[in-house]
C-alpha cells in the first residue's frame, strides 16, 4: 500500500509540524524512574520505545522546569533548568538524543505570561521596594482607597478571586499589589520591559540549542496588557467577553504580535526553523494572527474539544478551521483531550452540554458516565481527527481509553482551582492521574514508590500491559490508526462527500482514501472500498452508530 500512496506525499521538509501527530506528556504523571512518586525525565527516556511503537511524530512536554508546583509546573522558578525532582540537564539532553534517534521531535512548553513567585526576579522585586527596576519586571501598582487597601482594578484571576495580591513591603508595612491572572503564586511578567523580552529570547535559544524542535506557548494571548491609568474595568475573564478589535485591556491585544515577530526571528535562526503553537483562547476570527508564518506559525483550535458529539457542529468546525488555516498559511490543529479538561471518553459518555463542575463535585456520580458509549464515541472521534488535514494533538493516556478520575479524595487534590475557589470547584487533577503501565503492582508500574495522585483500582484493567497485543484494545487501535495515518497523510486537502443535513461525516483525502463517521442511531451501508480500519467492529458490511471507518478507494470508484 505504501507504494500506492507515496506518490501523493509532499517531500518531507522543514514543515514536519504541519501534519504531525503530537503526543502530550505531562511529565510528573507519565513514568517515575527514581521512585519518588513523581514522573521524571529518565522515566520518559525509558518509555521511548513505547512512544516509537505508538507511531507519533513529536512529543509536547508540559513544563519540566524547577517549580514549587503551585500550578502543576506552570509556575516556573527557573526557565533554563530542569526541576531537580525530574532530573538534570544531562538527563534532558539524553532524552532529546534518544527521541531524535527514534525520529521523534520535541516541543517544549514555554510559560511567558507569568513566573513562579519563587523566581529569583520576583523575590528581588519584593525586596527592592516601590519604584525600583526590580519591580518593573512584574506588574506592581498602588492600591485604591485612602490606605491603598483595595486592589488597583476589578480584574479577576482565572482560578477565582482577585487578580491582584497585596504584598508586605520590606519595611513591614502593607504595600503595593501585583497582578496575577492565574494563582497568586504566578505573578505576571511586564512585557513592556525590554529586559523581559531579552530574557525570553535567551530562553528560546537556550532550549533550541539543546535540540528542542518547537515550543507550545502558554496563554499566548495574554502577554500584552493595557496598563494605562485608570485601569479599565474587566470583572470577568470569560474568553467570550474578549472583543475582536484587539483592544481588550488584558487579552488578545494587537501588540502581542510584535513579541512573536521577535520570537519568529529567533526560530528562523535554526535549521530547520523552530516551530511554535499558540495556546490562545481567542475567537476563531482572531486565531489566524497567532498562526501566521511571521508569528508563532500554528495555534491550537479547541473547537472540537468544546463541541458536542454532533454531526452539524463537527462539520462546520472542520470547514471553518480548514479555511482559516489556509488563510493564515498555517495548518489546522485538532485536539480532544489535554491536561486541562475532562478526558474525552468521559465527556462523550455524559449528556451533551453538561457542566462538568457540579459533576466533578459529585465525584462523577451524578449523572454516571455511560462508559461504553463514551469510549466508542471517543474512538470514533479520534479516528476522524486522525483523518483530517493538519496536526493532531493527543494527550497521554488517551491511547489507553482512560476515563477521567472524578472521585479523587479531597485531601489529595493539587489544582489551585480547588484551593482558590474555597473548594467549590475541583479543577483538573482527574485527568492528571499517573499512567497505569502494568495490571497490578505498585502504582500500576508508574514507579516503585507510589504515585503523587492516587490511581483508582480500575486503572489496572486499562493499563498498557492489559492492552498490549490485544486485538481490538484501544491501545492497538491507536497504534494501527497512527501507523496508517503516517502512510496515508498527504496534501492538506479534504473533499466532502455528501451534503449537510445527514447523520454522517464523509470526506476523501488526496491519495484516494476516505473517512466516514456515523453520528446517527442506525447502522448505515458502507460505501464501496476496502476498509482500512474502523473504530468499532463493523457488522455485516455496515457502519454501526458512533463509529468511524477509513476506506481505500476514490469517490468515483464508490
Ligand atoms: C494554560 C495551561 O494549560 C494550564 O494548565 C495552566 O494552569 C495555565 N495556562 C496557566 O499557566
Amino acid at each position: 500500500m505504501t507504494d500506492t500512496f507515496d506518490q501523493f506525499k509532499p517531500a518531507p521538509d522543514a514543515n514536519w509540524w504541519r501534519q504531525a501527530a503530537v503526543y502530550q506528556i505531562y511529565p510528573r504523571s507519565f513514568a517515575d524512574a527514581d521512585g519518588d512518586g513523581l514522573g521524571d525525565i529518565r522515566g520518559i527516556t525509558a518509555k521511548i520505545p513505547y512512544l516509537a511503537a505508538l507511531g507519533i511524530d513529536a512529543v509536547w512536554l508540559s513544563p519540566f522546569y524547577p517549580s514549587p508546583l503551585a500550578d502543576g509546573g506552570y509556575d516556573v522558578s527557573d526557565y533554563r533548568d530542569v526541576d531537580p525532582r525530574l532530573g538534570t540537564l544531562e538527563d534532558f539532553d539524553e532524552m532529546v538524543a534518544a527521541l531524535h534517534a527514534a525520529q521523534i521531535k520535541l516541543i517544549a512548553d514555554i510559560v511567558p505570561n507569568h513566573s513562579s513567585d519563587q523566581h529569583e526576579w520576583f523575590q528581588q522585586a519584593l525586596a527592592a521596594g516601590k519604584g525600583s527596576p526590580e519591580r518593573e519586571r512584574y506588574i506592581f501598582r498602588d492600591g485604591l482607597g485612602a490606605d491603598g487597601g483595595k486592589p488597583p482594578s476589578d480584574w479577576v484571576s482565572h482560578f477565582g478571586g482577585s487578580a491582584w495580591t497585596r504584598i508586605t513591603e520590606p519595611s513591614g508595612e502593607p504595600g503595593q499589589w501585583y497582578l496575577h491572572l492565574f494563582a497568586k503564586e504566578q505573578p505576571d511578567w511586564n512585557w513592556e520591559n525590554p529586559e523581559i523580552r531579552e530574557d525570553f529570547l535567551k530562553t528560546l535559544r537556550f532550549w533550541s540549542d539543546r535540540g528542542v524542535d518547537g515550543f507550545r506557548v502558554d496563554v499566548a494571548h495574554a502577554l500584552a496588557k493595557d496598563m494605562s491609568e485608570p485601569l479599565r474595568s474587566k470583572p470577568s475573564v470569560a474568553d467570550e467577553l474578549t472583543p475582536v478589535d484587539g483592544k481588550d485591556p488584558l487579552f488578545d491585544r494587537d501588540e502581542v504580535h510584535d513579541i512573536y515577530a521577535e520570537w519568529r526571528k529567533v526560530f528562523n535562526e535554526y535549521d530547520p526553523p523552530r516551530t511554535a503553537v499558540a495556546e490562545a483562547w481567542v475567537p476563531a476570527s482572531r486565531r489566524m494572527a497567532y498562526a501566521s508564518p511571521e508569528g508563532l506559525g500554528q495555534a491550537f483550535n479547541f473547537d472540537l474539544l468544546r463541541a458536542d458529539w454532533d454531526v452539524g457542529q463537527f462539520r462546520s468546525i472542520i470547514t471553518n478551521n480548514l479555511s482559516q488555516a489556509e488563510e493564515s498559511g498555517a495548518s489546522s490543529t485538532w485536539v480532544f483531550s489535554n491536561h486541562d479538561v475532562v478526558r474525552h471518553p468521559s465527556r462523550y459518555g455524559l449528556p451533551a452540554g453538561l457542566d462538568y463542575g457540579p459533576w466533578l463535585m459529585a465525584d462523577g456520580s451524578e449523572p454516571e458516565v455511560d462508559q461504553m458509549t463514551g469510549l466508542r464515541r471517543a474512538r470514533a472521534a479520534t479516528l476522524l481527527m486522525l483523518a483530517l488535514p493538519g496536526s493532531a494533538y493527543l494527550y497521554q493516556g488517551e491511547e489507553l481509553g482512560l476515563f477521567e478520575v472524578p472521585d479523587l479524595p479531597a485531601a489529595t487534590l493539587q489544582d489551585p482551582i480547588w484551593h482558590r475557589t474555597g473548594h467549590q470547584r475541583k479543577g483538573r487533577d482527574g485527568c492528571r492521574v499517573p499512567l497505569p503501565w502494568t495490571q497490578e503492582g505498585e502504582s500500576f508500574g508508574f514507579g516503585t514508590n507510589g504515585a503523587h495522585l492516587p490511581q483508582p483500582a480500575w486503572f489496572g484493567g486499562l493499563s498498557v500491559e492489559a492492552q498490549d497485543g490485544i486485538a481490538g484494545s484501544t491501545l492497538e487501535f491507536y497504534r494501527h490508526a497512527l501507523k496508517l495515518r503516517g502512510q496515508l497523510q498527504s496534501y492538506e486537502d479534504l473533499e466532502w462527500i455528501g451534503g449537510t443535513g445527514g447523520s454522517t461525516l464523509h470526506f476523501s483525502r488526496p491519495g484516494q482514501w476516505q473517512s466516514i463517521t456515523n453520528f446517527g442511531r442506525e447502522p448505515l451501508a458502507l460505501p464501496p472500498g476496502k476498509v482500512l480500519i474502523s473504530s468499532s467492529k463493523l457488522a455485516a458490511g455496515q457502519l454501526p452508530p458512533d463509529t468511524t471507518a477509513w476506506l481505500a478507494g476514490s469517490v468515483q470508484e464508490g
